[in-house]
């Protein structure tokens, strides 16, 4: 790999809004600090490989009539991009066990016999050497590396094919399962603070059953509760969220229980409340009942 940071960006999922794999590479690319990027959006559907655009391909590049060279355009962009990227970042979900239909078509485009593959007496070998690839993956259900996963094994091939062998993965896989796993495992601590920095916080937030003080999102971390926003600091620690609240002024309330029942509805309920009395050894309890009905 080369020092020079000229990245070719690559966006698979259909989501702009809320998608895992887009800010993972907004992340990554902030990090990489690149010197020129090129973005390629794939929510904006690329051509499919059709028939004219194979026979394009396979013909000679000095015989290919105007229309083929029109055919191949699109193709011919975005090989020209691969080749001057030095560090390729893929931000792709899962879809149905494999890759996104677009991020397909984009590898049909870019995997071109003669430009960026071509076969030798020791077989096939890519010739888009010297580059660094990231991959980051979204999943929901499907563990990066299990058996149904279709999406990672591919892409490492295929990048190889064309010469990208230096590839890293960088997984957000099983969001769902391990966003349910997390949930349950907070509830059963019941700590003082939780912090949720995950998309969809507020929906997350309401799973959460026992806490202190839940803080949502990456800028309200826990000093700002502690000093700042305004509830009161006071927290249940050791576990205790799971039957104390925060201290607050409903702690200082006194309050007195009123109750009040007609005839009818003691007599209901006095054999209830008698045996209740009895069960715990308190008979002038259970005779304080009954003797209103001698
Ligand atoms: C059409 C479709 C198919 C999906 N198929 C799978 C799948 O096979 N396995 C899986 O774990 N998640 C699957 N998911 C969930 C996505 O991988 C998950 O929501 C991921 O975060 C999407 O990436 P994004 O957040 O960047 O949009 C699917 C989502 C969609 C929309």
């Amino acid at each position: 790999m080369t020092d020079n940071r000229n990245i070719l960006r690559i966006d698979a999922s259909a989501r702009k809004a809320g998608s895992s794999s887009r800010a993972m590479t907004d992340a990554l690319v902030e990090r990489l600090a690149p010197d020129n990027i090129v973005i390629r959006d794939l929510a904006v559907a690329l051509p499919f490989v059709t028939e004219n655009w194979v026979g394009a391909n396979f013909t000679d590049e000095v015989e290919r009539s105007d229309a083929q060279k029109a055919e191949l355009a699109v193709s011919d962009t975005l090989v020209a991009e691969l080749f001057a990227a030095d560090i390729l970042v893929i931000g792709t979900p899962i879809y149905n066990f494999g890759i996104p239909a677009a991020l397909k078509a984009w590898i049909d485009m870019v995997a071109r016999a003669r430009k960026t593959f071509h076969y030798t007496a020791n077989g096939p070998e890519g010739l888009l050497t010297g580059k660094k690839a990231y991959i980051l993956v979204a999943s929901g259900g499907t563990a990066i590396g299990s058996e149904i996963d279709f999406a990672t094994g591919y892409l490492r091939h295929v990048l190889g094919f064309i010469g990208i062998t230096d590839v890293t993965f960088i997984a957000a896989d099983q969001q769902m399962v391990k966003g349910e796993a997390a949930v349950e495992t907070a509830n059963e601590i019941a700590s003082e603070h939780v912090e949720i920095l995950t998309k969809d916080a507020f929906s997350v937030m309401t799973k959460i059953k026992n806490a202190g003080a839940i803080f949502i999102g990456e800028y309200s971390s826990e000093p700002l509760g502690d000093y700042f926003a305004g509830p009161n600091h006071v927290l249940p620690t050791n576990g205790t969220a799971k039957f104390f609240s925060p201290l607050s002024v409903d702690a200082f309330y006194k309050r007195t229980s009123i109750i009040s029942y007609s005839r009818e509805a003691l007599a209901s309920a006095a054999e209830d409340i008698a045996e209740f009395a009895e069960a715990e050894g308190l008979t002038a309890h259970a005779k304080s009942i009954r003797v209103r009905f001698e």
